[in-house]
């Protein structure tokens, strides 16, 4: 038996969660997944009912299952709560107990979308990029921290970035081992030209590459750079590894040039135990949207994706995942959409899905393609 918490969380989480659950259903009943999810609160909804955003209970289950899926945490209703019982604090509680540091987000452009994009077509046309963040450090989680009032009765804000050589090797290894199932090349991203943390980033990346994959290409680059290089000319990345912050900003980024937030999956890992198994939380990076929750609207094939990474990265069901991955291309390019990635010119021979008929849609696509490739296989 595998055992799952989902935790569907505020927003469009529950949502989300919810069609992703019938996609696990699904291989449940097809396949031998034998995934047994139960359920969990965090975030707002969380502190509403426990007063915390992550509670021990819910800690306590996640350190059990083999794997999380999570929706998406936060919204303005607690816009005034204070930073340590505030929805983020609780996934950020989670990704440091269960030591999850690095965190693998993926930015693929499927051929479908390619319209879906703000920039131009030859630009993202087959675009693949994973890039790897560090999660469990930098300014999320150094000390000092916090907003004191000084004698003049004006206030100063502080937060620390504090990197490691060991914080940094562990990561920087799994991006090196990523690489190498991939196209060998990794950018390695800091502020090494204004931040020590960055010389040192940079410096400790070089020698675990010179020391252990001399056979992966390794190229370093100013954040600010890279940030620009995204839109100018972003085929020219394979794997992008760099820190807490910067992760979270480039990976914003990379992911509009696969034209919808909404598209993207991640996997947040600890490190590998004796047994094999390792912690791992799997969620859509696409956050809460309170905009839209709730309207039975928002995509859910992030989350459905966040599945497949499931699947591939917790459970070894590579057959499985490439099924799901291939059921995912299949609806969009028959057309199925959900509102975020309509075409801005009314999408002819598109049709808008809400979210609910997105999953439908999706699991009527794995019920035909399963013989398929069973045939192939
Ligand atoms: C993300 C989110 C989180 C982060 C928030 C919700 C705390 O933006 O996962 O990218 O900043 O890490
Ligand atoms: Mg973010």
């Amino acid at each position: 038996m595998r055992n799952i918490v989902l935790l569907p969380g505020d927003g469009l989480g529950p949502e989300v969660v919810g069609e992703a659950a019938k996609v696990i259903g699904w291989f449940n009943d097809n396949f031998d997944t034998k995934i047994k999810p139960e359920q969990g609160d965090i975030g707002g909804g969380s502190y509403d009912k426990h007063g915390t955003p992550l509670s021990d209970e819910t800690l306590d289950k996640c350190r059990k299952a083999d794997a999380i899926l999570l929706g998406a945490v936060g919204g303005p209703k607690w816009d005034k709560v204070d930073y340590k019982l505030r929805p983020e604090a609780g996934l950020l509680k989670l990704r440091k107990e269960l030591d999850l540091f690095a965190n693998l987000r993926p930015a693929k452009v499927f051929d479908a979308l390619i319209d879906a994009s703000t920039l131009k077509p030859e630009v993202v046309k087959g675009l693949d990029i994973l890039i790897v963040r560090e999660l469990t450090g930098g300014v999320y989680f150094g000390e000092p921290r916090g907003i004191e009032t000084l004698p003049d009765g004006t206030r100063k804000g502080v937060n620390t970035q504090v990197y490691t050589t060991a914080e940094i090797i562990r990561v920087a290894r799994v991006a090196f081992e990523l690489a190498r199932k991939r196209n060998k090349k990794v950018t390695s991203c800091e502020k090494a030209n204004v931040m020590e943390s960055g010389k040192l980033w940079r410096e400790e990346v070089t020698a675990l590459h010179d020391k252990e994959y001399k056979d992966v290409e390794l190229s370093h680059m100013y954040a600010d750079n890279c940030a620009m290089q995204l839109l100018r000319n972003p085929s020219q990345f394979d794997v992008i590894v760099t820190d807490n912050l910067f992760g979270d900003i480039l990976s914003d980024e990379a992911s509009m040039l696969t034209g919808s937030l909404g598209m993207l999956p991640s996997a947040s890992l600890g490190a590998e135990k004796a047994d094999g198994k390792r912690a791992a939380v799997y969620e859509p990076i696409h956050g809460s949207a309170p905009d839209i929750a709730g309207k039975n609207i928002a995509n859910p094939l992030a989350t459905i994706l966040s599945v497949a990474m499931m699947l591939r990265y917790s459970f070894n069901l590579f057959k499985e995942a490439d099924l799901l991955e291939a059921a995912v291309e299949s609806v969009l390019a028959k057309g199925y959409r959900t509102a975020d990635i309509m075409p801005t010119d009314g999408g002819k021979g598109c049709q808008k899905l809400s979210t609910s008929s997105m999953g439908e849609t999706l699991v009527k696509e794995l019920d035909a393609l399963k013989p398929k490739m069973a045939a192939r296989a």
